[in-house]
């Protein structure tokens, strides 16, 4: 909710007609910790454009903001860029409101995608990258961004405002009264980057081939007006250039321990294998998985040169905790990395086995031999966890001398 006030006028006649989510907290298993918003743009023209809707929850609010610049039912048409239901949700709602038979502009495969989330008949117009559609002085051009981040996604961009509606692209999970980024500075860095890592990052070669054809088709951004978070108009140029730094994956002289521990004896061996990581001059962070959660790890994982996996062995498995992060990290696909696996064992010591066959599926250059400890690490047990983190901390150093 953002209250009384009046829509925010990004240039004039496009207006920012979103809503602010403050206390979600749970975004599919992504920690908001700030909460989101789910942004919706509304463009006047000789036409009226609304570009985008908001999660079904909050079609009241959206309906209410356009009200305060237009009356909804002069809108002409809408432009769907992506069919998730944070931002598609709304469309039966204001389709009701506006006509159902008002033009509906998405993506061919976004058309089938909402057909199956809606069962209204809606006036479906699908279009592909390069086709324009003239709302009179202002003309929007459709660039399909497939798979990024589903199959139907796509940017629309206002050609003579130079302005570039990316859908999820470029976000981040923020809710705030600011809404440009100069208004909140560097650290909205942080929070696309989390954005990035937890939702993009499997997609990276697909965003290196889109930066690519951005440039090609010689596309002059001034503002980037993404569906979360605040909008980029002082320096589009930088989050454009974050985008081509995380989808490179270059490691970066960084390693995370990251574990869970039942009675200490992992744990020990955690803050061992980090400091004799730190002792090769690596910055190193032991990561607790039940400390931490699961898209903050991520966010970490990012850019880390090297990721080592500790479990103890549970009923022959991996603790429950370790098995997310891995299954979650995997799905994500991080490349160019170091991997190593260590962990305490009562009688079994399967954990260790597990983890590295994880690692290996994920490409990651494994440390041999990994460090297994029955039951309590003892002296002996502490030294050897000390010299594979600086085994681990050299091959690091290695990587980027490479
Ligand atoms: Fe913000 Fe993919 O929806």
């Amino acid at each position: 909710m953002r209250g009384n006030m009046k829509p925010i006028e990004i240039v004039k006649g496009l207006y920012d007609v979103g809503v602010s989510d403050w206390n979600i907290r749970d975004f599919h298993g992504y920690s908001t910790n700030q909460g989101t918003s789910y942004n919706a743009f509304l463009v006047l023209d000789d036409k009226i454009a609304l570009v985008d809707t908001v999660k079904k929850e909050f079609s009241d609010q959206l309906i209410e903001n356009i009200s305060k610049i237009v009356d909804p039912k002069s809108i002409d048409c809408v432009i769907s860029n992506h069919t998730e239901m944070d931002h598609s949700g709304g469309l039966p709602r204001i389709m009701h409101k506006i006509g159902e038979d008002k033009p509906l502009y998405c993506s061919k495969m976004g058309a089938k995608h909402l057909a199956r989330h809606f069962p209204q008949n809606l006036n479906y117009h699908a279009v592909g990258t390069g086709e324009e559609l003239s709302l009179g002085n202002r003309t929007f051009t459709f660039l399909e961004t497939r798979m990024i981040h589903w199959p139907d996604s796509m940017f629309t961009y206002l050609k003579e405002d130079k302005i570039l509606f990316s859908s999820d692209g470029f976000g981040q999970h923020y809710a705030g009264y600011e809404k440009f980024d100069d208004q909140i500075g560097e650290e909205i860095l942080e929070h696309a980057k989390k954005y990035y890592a937890n939702i993009l990052l499997l997609y990276s070669p697909l965003i290196i081939n889109l930066l690519r054809k951005v440039t090609d088709l010689g596309l002059e951004i001034d503002i980037i007006c993404p569906d979360h978070g605040v909008i980029w108009r002082k320096d589009p140029g930088k989050i454009i250039a974050a985008y081509a730094k995380w989808a490179e994956q270059k490691p970066e002289k960084k390693a995370l321990v990251i574990y869970d521990t039942m009675w200490r004896s992992t744990e020990i061996m955690a803050e061992e294998i980090a400091a004799g990581i730190a002792d090769e001059g690596v910055p190193v962070r032991p990561i607790h998985l039940r400390k931490y959660h699961r898209s903050d790890v991520m966010t970490e994982v990012l850019d880390a040169g090297a990721i080592i996996i500790g479990s103890p062995t549970l009923n022959n498995q991996l603790f429950p905790t370790v098995s997310d992060i891995l299954t979650y990290m995997k799905g994500l696909k991080p490349k160019n990395k170091i991997g190593a696996a260590f962990g305490s064992y009562g009688w079994s010591g399967e954990s260790i086995g597990l983890i590295n066959n994880e690692l290996k599926e994920m490409k990651f250059d494994i440390i041999d031999p990994s460090v297994k400890i029955q039951y309590v690490p003892d002296e002996e047990g502490k030294a050897a966890c000390f010299e594979f983190g600086k085994k681990i901390g050299k091959a690091v150093n290695d990587l980027l001398a490479e």
